[in-house]
């Protein structure tokens, strides 16, 4: 059960899913609301539907079971990792097998939120196939059986360190940061300077949490102005306190959750880093029950092959919106006009405790418009950057769309009881409407003489106009 528990929203569970997908005006999927919709990517002609039948063999954990786990659950559900508990044993599994059933079943777990079937394919997906919930459930209710231990899988290694092996540069702040045993949820931003004398490119950047236990996600800023040093520098013990972000403009680098993977960026993209640039790294701490002491530490890996596009950040946001006490429901849009030739590489959205649901599209120029993700059950824990298997075109003139919902009535995860009116802000109990895409300028090629890497300035200047009219309404 998240920190924020589950809310008894009428949309919670899985009818909540079809639900929120008509509120998103998405309701020729309805019908889907049980039995579950079948994945569009599993449909293919003469493949039988993947449920299983009151005559079939229970599944049983060697044969069957086992390998879901290893590939879904055991990247946070083994010693020292975010899971509360392990489940790399049959024991462990068993003890736990209708909790499994139920979680699994309502999509609470694995925590990946993405609606499966809708937007363009992505890479790293986590989540469960309905063939395999089927036999999650079909285990459970089995009396989830061993079954022959011959069929066992062999345990996976989990490289110790490094996923991407050993980084070119490895930064962490000078000390250990405090996170207490028990209280809210800490946000804190550390201060690494990388002290290179020129400007280079990454293919990737990793994490290594001091304390898994406690690191739940983090994002990665650059600074090239001092400002995050100025903020460090003023406040008590190791980096500052924050709410939301670095309190400054900063090029976002990369987002990361427990349980991410870290990947290399295709060839000839890489992330911008200046010479004598800081990494703000802002990390969000989930007090789990121990005093713990964490120093995180970020691995750089700088590009090997040549870097022709250089890939930035940016997002569309709602600066100005109020979601009056009570209300649920709320709808609000943000949009983001595209300024040059572009491709999407990914997106996260963001919005804090009373998001609902969040869906964003991008409107092409000729009118049509693609869906780029949804998330139909927002959980402010869990919050993933998410990758497209391709690139998508974002032609200058297409307008990236954010719509979402938001519920401030009484619920457990409304930061405040009772409910109050509530604004656009950084901190933990105002609100947030960020669809955040990462994208590279089409055609970009770094490598010819004389071409320069001006993205993300073009963004800033974007973004100052579009707040001195917001400012001036
Ligand atoms: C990305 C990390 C991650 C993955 C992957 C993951 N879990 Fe979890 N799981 C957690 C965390 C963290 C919690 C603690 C509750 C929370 O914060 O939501 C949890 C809680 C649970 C619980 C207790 C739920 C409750 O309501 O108390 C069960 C059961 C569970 N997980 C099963 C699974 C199974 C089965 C899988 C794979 C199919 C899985 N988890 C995959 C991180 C993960």
């Amino acid at each position: 059960m998240s920190q924020y528990g589950r809310r008894p929203t009428p949309w919670a569970g899985r009818v909540g899913r079809s639900v929120a997908a008509c509120v998103l005006g998405l309701c020729m999927t309805a019908a889907s609301a049980s039995p579950p919709q079948q994945d569009r990517s599993e449909l293919k002609p003469g493949t039988a539907t993947p449920t299983i039948r009151k005559k079939d063999p229970v599944p049983t954990y060697a044969r069957d079971v086992a390998p879901i786990v290893q590939a879904k659950c055991q990247n946070c559900h083994r010693r020292h990792q975010v899971g509360p508990f392990p489940l790399e044993t049959y024991e462990q599994a068993r003890k736990r097998a209708a909790d499994i059933a139920a979680v699994t079943e309502e999509r609470s777990m694995p925590p990946w939120k993405p609606t499966r079937g809708i937007g363009p394919r992505l890479k790293h997906d986590q989540s469960l196939t309905h063939a395999e919930l089927a036999i999650l459930a079909a285990w459970a209710e089995g009396g989830a059986p061993l079954g022959d231990i011959k069929e066992m899988p062999t345990p996976p290694k989990y490289a110790e360190g490094w996923k991407l092996g050993p980084p070119d540069l490895i930064l962490e702040p000078t000390e250990a940061f405090p996170v207490s045993a028990s209280g809210p949820d800490v946000y804190r931003c550390f201060v690494l300077p990388t002290n290179l004398r020129r400007d280079g490119f990454l293919e990737a950047i990793d994490y290594a949490p001091g304390d898994r236990g406690v690191v739940h996600h983090l994002i990665a800023y650059m600074d090239t102005t001092g400002r995050a040093r100025i903020l460090d520098d003023a406040a008590a013990g190791p980096g500052y306190p924050t709410t939301s972000g670095p309190m400054i403009e900063a090029d976002e680098l990369s987002f990361w959750m427990a349980g991410s993977e870290a990947h290399r960026l295709p060839d000839g993209i890489g992330i911008h880093l200046q010479a004598q640039a800081d990494i703000v790294l802002q990390i969000h701490y989930h007090p789990n029950g121990r005093a713990a002491l964490d120093r995180t530490r970020v691995g750089l890996y700088f590009s090997k092959k040549p870097v022709k596009q250089a890939m930035h950040w940016n997002n569309a946001t709602n600066y100005r919106f109020r979601l009056p006490a009570g209300k649920n429901n709320i709808e609000v849009k943000a949009n983001w006009f595209v300024p040059v030739d572009l491709e999407a590489l990914a997106v996260c959205p963001h919005m804090h405790s009373l998001g609902h649901d969040m869906q964003m599209s991008v409107k092409l120029p000729s009118g049509k418009t693609r869906t780029l993700i949804e998330i139909a059950d927002w959980d402010p824990s869990w919050q993933g950057s998410y990758y497209f298997h391709d690139r998508i075109p974002l032609p200058a003139g297409s307008v990236v769309q954010v719509v979402s919902h938001y519920d401030n009535s009484a619920h457990p995860r409304n930061p405040s009881h009772p409910p109050r009116n509530v604004e656009v802000g950084p901190n933990a109990d105002d609100e947030m409407c960020v669809g955040y895409i990462a994208v590279v300028k089409k055609g970009q090629d770094l490598t010819m003489p004389g071409s320069r890497d001006d993205l993300y300035q073009t963004f800033v200047r974007q973004r100052e106009r579009q707040m001195r009219r917001a400012m001036s309404r």
